[in-house]
């Protein structure tokens, strides 16, 4: 694998499309709308930047980087000639399904599809392409540069084949790969997920306030961040549509979001990207 296409250039398809880069693949980075795209750049010239001023990587290594990726609104165009393609869209189904139709239409026979999903079922998306052994889930951790794991998720039809391969690409950029099964959650959000809305319980029923769950969490469990400012940094909207989904899909009460959480997405207090969730932000 040489050349890779990045498709959707937010949080985690920026983040994708540098660790990619970084370390010597080609990347097409694709969006449909350009200045999407121009604001990419920007963040991995920042983000690279951090790693040039922490002495990581050299002013050489940040050029090579940025030559690496080109960027294209022509979805057919940035995926007619890759080995992987790595899906970071919005998470919406009917327009990641729509993708998957399009690219299982332009890319090669042999590329891979993967989708960075969080929650949407690689069966399901695989199912509306003609290649369902080579669908699978690459789910990275923002931020992408920053984090180890790479969740890989295998379909229902996912070869062997496949997997070997992307367990290999993530290694080669400097990730630590896990092959995980196709369930709702899959397993990082079916764990992270009800640890966040307990904690929003934990809120909900004043057991503590905000700030006082957040630091037993941090210093008591050595969580980098305490659940409710992870839940912000996710952004609220993403964590419940998370476990609605894996409350529709497993049917379990315990997977059922707290009505605080309900009502802080109804009411736009969608975490940080928002300017205020559980903190304040403006
Ligand atoms: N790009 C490159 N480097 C970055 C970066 C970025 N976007 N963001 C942070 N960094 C680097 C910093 O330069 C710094 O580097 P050094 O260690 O070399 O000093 C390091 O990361 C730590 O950053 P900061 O000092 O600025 O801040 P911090 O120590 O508070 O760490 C954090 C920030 C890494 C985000 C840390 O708080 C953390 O690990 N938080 C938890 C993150 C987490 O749980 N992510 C998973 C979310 S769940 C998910 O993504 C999946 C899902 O489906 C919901």
């Amino acid at each position: 694998m040489k050349n890779i296409a990045v498709i959707g250039s937010g949080t985690m398809g920026n983040g994708i499309a540098h660790v990619f880069a970084q370390n010597d693949y080609k990347v097409n980075l694709i969006d449909i709308n350009s200045e999407a795209l121009e604001r990419a750049l920007a963040t991995i010239s920042k983000n690279l930047d951090r790693q040039v001023k922490k002495e990581k990587i050299d002013e050489a290594k940040k050029t090579a980087t940025l030559g690496n990726i080109t960027t294209y609104t022509n979805l057919e165009e940035g995926v007619k000639a890759v080995d992987l393609v790595v899906e970071a869209a919005t998470e919406n189904i009917d327009i990641k399904l729509k993708i998957f139709q399009d690219i299982d239409k332009y890319a090669p026979e042999n590329c891979i599809l993967a989708s960075n999903t969080s929650s949407i079922s690689i069966t399901k998306i695989a199912a509306v392409t003609k290649r369902p052994e080579k669908v699978i889930g690459m789910h990275f951790m923002n931020p992408v540069p920053v984090m180890k794991l790479v969740e890989v998720i295998n379909g229902y039809s996912t070869s062997k084949e496949t997997t070997e391969a992307v367990l290999k690409a993530s290694k080669k950029v400097g990730k630590v790969p896990t092959s995980v099964n196709d369930y709702p959650g899959f397993v990082a959000n079916r764990i992270l997920l009800p640890m966040i809305n307990e904690a929003i319980y934990a809120l909900f029923e004043s057991v503590g306030g905000v700030e006082e769950i957040d630091t037993v969490m941090k210093l008591g469990m050595a969580h980098p961040m305490g659940p409710l400012q992870l839940a912000d940094f996710i952004g609220l909207d993403v964590c419940l549509s998370i476990l609605r989904v894996m409350h529709d899909g497993l049917g379990n009460p315990k997977y059922a979001p707290c009505p605080l959480l309900v009502n802080m997405v109804e009411a736009g207090h969608l975490g940080a990207k928002s300017g205020v969730g559980f903190y304040d932000y403006s």
